[in-house]
């Protein structure tokens, strides 16, 4: 028995020093394993390292290299095309020959429209997707500039405050001085403002200096003389009335074409008008900044005359997918409007007083936040609050995307502002909204919420400032805001609105296509000033035809 335990006792112990020995097998595989695994994964990220090193070294450094060479000869020849289209306009010779300024100029023409087709064919396969389908466009007029470098260009002026006026100008000498001499007599400057000045730049292009300088305060409905950066020549400037009556032109996408040369010329260097208004899309620049400073040279004759107060449209986005994703770097540098001023936190919405208070233009941004939450919305709806209607009878919006269209160019693309806005301007009151965008003109009766109210703004369209694109020539017959559209026309021309005292006001749109301006449309208001408050009226339902118009 004795024996026979004694060997169960050792059969067993022998049993435990194999599970012990198996256990440290299997630990020490274990251990081998998550040292291979280590050991794997630091051969590893040296080898990326490695690759990543060859890659630079190999690949990057040569096509940054390559990129670069590019950069500089398509800069070269892009400079030396433009000066020639420059050359061309102006009426002089680039190479002493007749024969070889016809080469030139058919070679400077060819890279400009390669260029542009190539930069536009970019842009619409980035923006346009399913654009609408526009007529041939309209030839390009380029204007050149045949002053020295320290030169003044581009002038154009806007409001800042009721007495203060911005002067913005671009010098392609980026050390001219920013500032600005002016007084109420030809050649004598009484007074003098020190601004500063701003570059940008975009892909291969880098802008001149871009000065901005605020002059006043000013006396109103005054004629004042000025000179920009104590050289080139003197501009002349009329400061609004202090109170009314006061005259507003409205032109809408206005481009640089042969078309907006002949609104420009209807509209008139005379200017029997006080300031002039655009709801976006100025330049069609679209991305090939060069045609910035083209369109400034373009408006300079009306533009450094009167202000303009502007708002941006989609043509001044310009991102690119890759190369350029911030948005509005050229409109943001060249036209800066008085948001700081009127409690904004963005150049893309603003707002300002116009005779006396009499009038206060909203100026809102279609292609930036404006949603629930937005600081877009939360500042549209203190600037509104602050608004008197017993000092302020006129209360009138710009933006670029209509809210009201009828035409078959961009259907439904200001709906989501709408829905998000439209009854902050309903419960301000507001008088009339002037839109772009569509290349058209077209007048709404007073709306809202898509039924015709007469305690609602009037709605129209002036998108057809001359642009590149073309008119929208189609309007849809059956469409449902039909019934409301009350004038509607595919003709490039520009409106105003003579706002004659407290009570009245009068909007033209006048047609390009005849030689003299011609009044095509014309419709009177009545301010909504003394309109009962939306909210107790708010429960009344409907709105039938505007029976207050005069
Ligand atoms: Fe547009």
């Amino acid at each position: 028995m004795m024996g026979t335990a004694a060997a169960a006792a050792a059969a067993a112990a022998a049993s435990s020093c194999d599970r012990d020995d198996t256990r440290k097998k299997q630990i020490t595989v274990v251990l081998l394993l998550i040292r291979t695994l280590l050991l794997a994964c630091i051969i590893a990220r040296r080898v990326v390292a490695l690759i990543r090193l060859v890659c630079r070294v190999a690949v990057l450094a040569p096509a940054r290299s390559l990129l670069g060479v590019a950069g500089v000869v398509f800069s070269a020849v892009n400079a030396r095309c433009l000066w020639c289209l420059d050359q061309q306009a102006l009426g002089r010779s680039c190479t002493g020959t007749f024969c070889g300024d016809l080469v030139v100029a058919a070679m400077a023409n060819s890279w400009r429209l390669l260029v542009q087709g190539l930069t536009s064919l970019v842009f619409l396969c980035a923006h346009a997707a399913g654009e609408y389908v526009r007529p041939p466009p309209s030839p390009l007029v380029l204007t050149a500039h045949n002053k020295p470098a320290s030169h003044p260009q581009q002038v154009h002026i806007s409001i800042v405050r009721e007495k203060n006026m911005r002067i913005s100008w671009v010098t392609d000498d980026r050390t001219a001085p920013s500032v600005v001499e002016y007084g109420t007599s030809p050649g004598k400057y009484t007074a003098s403002a020190t601004g500063d000045h701003t570059t940008y730049r975009y892909f291969f292009y880098k802008s001149g200096a871009i000065h901005h300088a605020t002059i006043g305060p000013l006396d109103l409905s005054t004629t004042y003389y000025y000179r920009c950066g104590k050289a080139g020549d003197e501009f002349t400037l009329r400061t609004p009335p202090a109170r009314l009556p006061v005259e507003f032109v409205v032109i809408g996408d206005l481009g640089q074409t042969e078309w907006t040369a002949s609104t420009l010329s209807h509209i008139g260097g005379g200017g029997d008008y006080d300031m002039l208004l655009l709801p976006g899309d100025l330049s069609y620049a679209d991305t090939q900044q060069p045609l910035w400073d083209t369109f400034g040279r373009l408006v300079q004759p009306l533009a450094s005359a009167r202000p303009w107060m502007v708002t941006e449209g989609n043509h001044e986005i310009e991102t690119l997918p890759v190369v350029e994703f911030a948005p509005f770097v050229a409109y943001n540098a060249r036209w800066r409007m008085p948001h700081e001023e009127s409690g904004s936190p963005s150049n893309l919405y603003y707002s300002f007083d116009a005779a006396g208070g009499a009038a206060h233009v909203v100026m809102l941004g279609s292609y930036t936040d404006y949603g629930e939450g937005s600081e877009q919305r939360a500042w549209l709806e203190r600037d509104l609050a602050g608004v008197d209607r017993r000092r302020t009878p006129w209360l009138v919006a710009l933006l670029h995307a209509p809210w009201y269209n009828t035409n078959e160019a961009h259907q439904g693309e200001g709906e989501r502002m709408r829905r998000a806005m439209e009854s902050l301007l309903y419960e301000a009151r507001v008088d009339v909204v002037f839109a772009g965008h569509v290349h058209a003109y077209e007048r709404f009766t007073r709306i809202y919420d898509n039924e015709a109210d007469s305690r609602g703004p009037m709605y129209i369209t002036i998108g057809d400032g001359g642009n590149r694109e073309g008119l929208a020539l189609k309007f849809i017959k059956g469409h449902k805001s039909a019934h409301l559209s009350d004038f509607r026309e595919a003709s490039f021309g520009h409106g105003r609105l003579r706002i004659v005292n407290e009570t009245s006001a009068v909007w033209t749109w006048h047609r390009n296509d005849d030689q003299f301006t011609t009044v095509r449309d014309e419709v009177w208001l009545r301010s909504l000033a003394a309109v009962e408050p939306a909210r107790t009226v708010s429960a009344v339902a409907g709105g039938g035809r505007p029976a207050d118009e005069l």
